[in-house]
C-alpha cells in the first residue's frame, strides 16, 4: 500500500510584511488571450502571461487545436492565429485540468465548430456545474451534452448556430464569455443580459481584436460573422492575486508594502472597496490604461480594520477575494457579514464550506449560512486574530493563500494542507510571500509508503 502526502505548508506568526512587489499576470486575461490569439487572423503578441497550471492547460488545448504559440520567454507569448475557421479537431478529451473558466470558455469556442470536441478536468472541475454554460449555448443550437450537468462535456460538430437574446439567471462571467465567442459564429446579432456586473475582459479584449460590441446598460450584444484581427496584449499584474497582499498588508503590525503595475478594471475591483469601507490605508497611484484594462501601484499599510455588511453590488465584484476577505473580517474590529454568496458553494471547492471548516480549527467565532457568512470579528486591531492549527485547503488555491496570510494575526504556526493547486494561478506565491515577510515552509508531497 502506498499512500502520498500532499504538499502542505507550515507558516509561523510574522510581525509584518513589506517590500515592493509585482504579483504575475492576470489569469482571466490570461486565458482569453490564447483563446483570441488563437481564432485571430495573424499574429498577436502578450506580454505579462500568467505562466500558472490554468492557462497552461488553455495553451496546450489551444496547440492541440492546431494553434502555433510560442513562447520566447515564460511570460510572452506569440500567438499564429488560424482564423475563423482554423481549428482542427482531436480524438482525444481535451484536459482543462483545475480551470472552470477554460472549460466553460472553450465550450463556447468549440460550440459553433464543424468537429467533436469533448472536455475533462482534475477531480474539482469534474464536479464543478457546466449546464448555466450549456443550456445557453443549446439555445443557440450548439449540441452538447454533460453528465447530470457536469464534465465530460461532449461537444457536437454544427456549423448552423442562431443569435439569441439572453437573460443570464447568474451573474457569471464565464457564462457571459462562452455565448460571446459562440455568438461570434451565429447568425445575427447576440444580446446577453447579466443580472449584475460581471468582470467584462471579453468585452475589452474582442474589442481590441477589432470586433464591434455594443453595450447598453446590463446587455451587451455582438453580430455574428466578425473576424479577429491579431493584436498585441499586455497582461496586468492580477488583482485577485494583488488581494492576498493587501489583506497581508491591512492584518500586518508593521511594515508597508507596495504592489506595482496591478489590474485595476472596475468589474474585479470590489475587495479594494469593501477593504476601504473597513478602513483600510490603501493608496492608488499611477493609474493608467495600458491596452484595453486599465492598472495601477498600491500601497498598502497596517490599518484598523472594521467589520463590514458587504453591500450586494460588491459581491460579484469580488467573488474570487471572499475567502481571503473572511481573513480580513477575522482581525476586524467588530463583526462582518456576507450575504448572496452562494456561487461560493460551487468554485474549485465549496468555499464557504471549506473555510469555515479552517476557520473553527483556528477557533474562530463565525457563523456559517448558506449564501455566506457572519464573523464576529477579533474585536482589537493589532493582537491575534487565529489560533495556531492545521488547515485542509481542500486544494484549493486561493483558501491555502488565504489562510498563509492569517499567519499575521495567528498567535502559532498554521500548517495548511494540499497547497499543491496554488500554482494553478499564483506560480511562486511562497517564495514572493517570504520575500514580503511571511514565514512560510514548504513541505513537498513526499511517498508515504510504509
Ligand atoms: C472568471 C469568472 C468568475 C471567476 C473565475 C474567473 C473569468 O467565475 O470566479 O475565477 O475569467 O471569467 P464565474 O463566471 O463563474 O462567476
Amino acid at each position: 500500500m502506498s499512500a502520498v502526502d500532499p504538499d502542505r505548508w507550515y507558516v509561523a506568526p510574522a510581525e509584518g510584511v513589506a517590500g515592493e512587489i509585482r504579483v504575475p499576470g492576470d489569469k482571466s486575461v490570461s486565458h482569453r488571450s490564447l483563446m483570441l490569439g488563437g481564432i485571430a487572423d495573424g499574429v498577436t503578441t502578450v506580454d505579462g502571461f500568467l505562466e500558472s497550471e490554468d492557462c497552461l492547460a488553455t495553451l496546450k488545448a489551444l496547440r492541440a487545436l492546431g494553434v502555433a504559440i510560442e513562447r520566447p520567454h515564460a511570460t510572452s507569448l506569440r500567438i499564429q492565429g488560424v482564423g475563423a475557421h482554423g481549428l482542427r479537431g482531436v480524438d482525444f478529451a481535451l484536459d482543462m485540468g483545475n480551470a472552470g473558466t477554460a472549460m466553460r470558455l472553450f465550450m463556447g469556442l468549440l460550440a459553433g465548430q464543424s468537429f467533436d470536441s469533448t472536455l475533462v478536468g482534475d477531480s474539482s472541475l469534474m464536479r464543478r456545474p457546466m449546464e448555466r454554460a450549456a443550456a445557453p449555448l443549446r439555445l443557440m443550437g450548439a449540441r452538447i451534452e454533460t453528465r447530470e450537468g457536469r464534465p465530460p462535456v461532449l461537444i457536437r460538430g454544427t456549423t448552423a448556430l442562431q443569435s439569441i437574446d439572453f437573460r443570464m439567471p447568474v451573474a457569471s462571467a464565464q457564462v457571459k464569455s462562452a455565448v460571446l465567442l459562440a455568438a461570434l459564429r451565429a447568425q445575427g446579432v447576440t444580446r446577453v443580459t447579466e443580472p449584475a456586473p460581471t468582470r467584462d475582459h471579453t468585452e475589452r479584449m474582442l474589442a481590441g481584436f477589432g470586433v464591434e460590441l455594443v453595450r447598453e446598460g446590463p446587455t451587451v450584444s455582438l453580430r455574428g460573422g466578425q473576424r479577429l484581427q491579431g493584436t498585441h496584449i499586455d497582461v496586468p499584474a492580477d488583482f485577485s492575486s494583488a488581494a492576498f497582499f493587501m489583506v497581508a498588508g491591512c492584518i500586518a503590525r508593521a511594515g508597508s508594502l507596495t504592489l506595482r503595475g496591478v489590474g485595476m478594471n472596475p468589474t474585479r475591483t470590489g475587495l479594494l472597496d469593501i477593504l476601504r469601507a473597513m478602513g483600510a490605508d490603501i493608496e492608488v497611484t499611477g493609474l493608467a490604461t495600458r491596452g484595453p484594462e486599465p492598472i495601477a501601484d498600491l500601497l498598502i499599510r497596517p490599518s484598523a480594520l472594521r467589520g463590514i455588511e458587504v453591500p450586494q453590488a460588491l459581491v460579484p465584484l469580488a467573488i474570487d477575494e471572499f475567502p481571503v476577505f473572511f481573513i480580513a473580517a477575522a482581525c476586524a474590529n467588530g463583526p462582518s457579514l456576507l450575504r448572496g454568496a452562494e456561487e461560493l458553494r460551487v468554485k474549485e471547492s465549496d468555499r464557504l464550506a471549506v473555510m469555515s471548516q479552517g476557520l473553527t480549527a483556528l477557533g474562530v467565532e463565525h457563523h456559517l449560512l448558506p449564501d455566506g457568512m457572519q464573523l464576529a470579528g477579533c474585536g482589537n486591531s493589532y493582537g491575534p486574530a487565529f489560533r495556531g492549527g492545521r488547515i485542509d485547503s481542500h486544494g484549493d488555491h486561493r483558501i491555502a493563500m488565504s489562510f498563509a496570510v492569517a499567519s499575521l494575526r495567528a498567535a502559532a504556526d498554521i500548517e495548511i494542507l494540499d497547497t499543491a493547486n496554488v500554482a494553478t494561478s499564483f506560480p511562486g506565491f511562497a517564495e514572493l510571500a517570504r520575500g514580503c515577510g511571511l514565514r512560510l515552509r514548504e513541505v513537498p508531497a513526499t511517498d508515504a509508503s510504509r
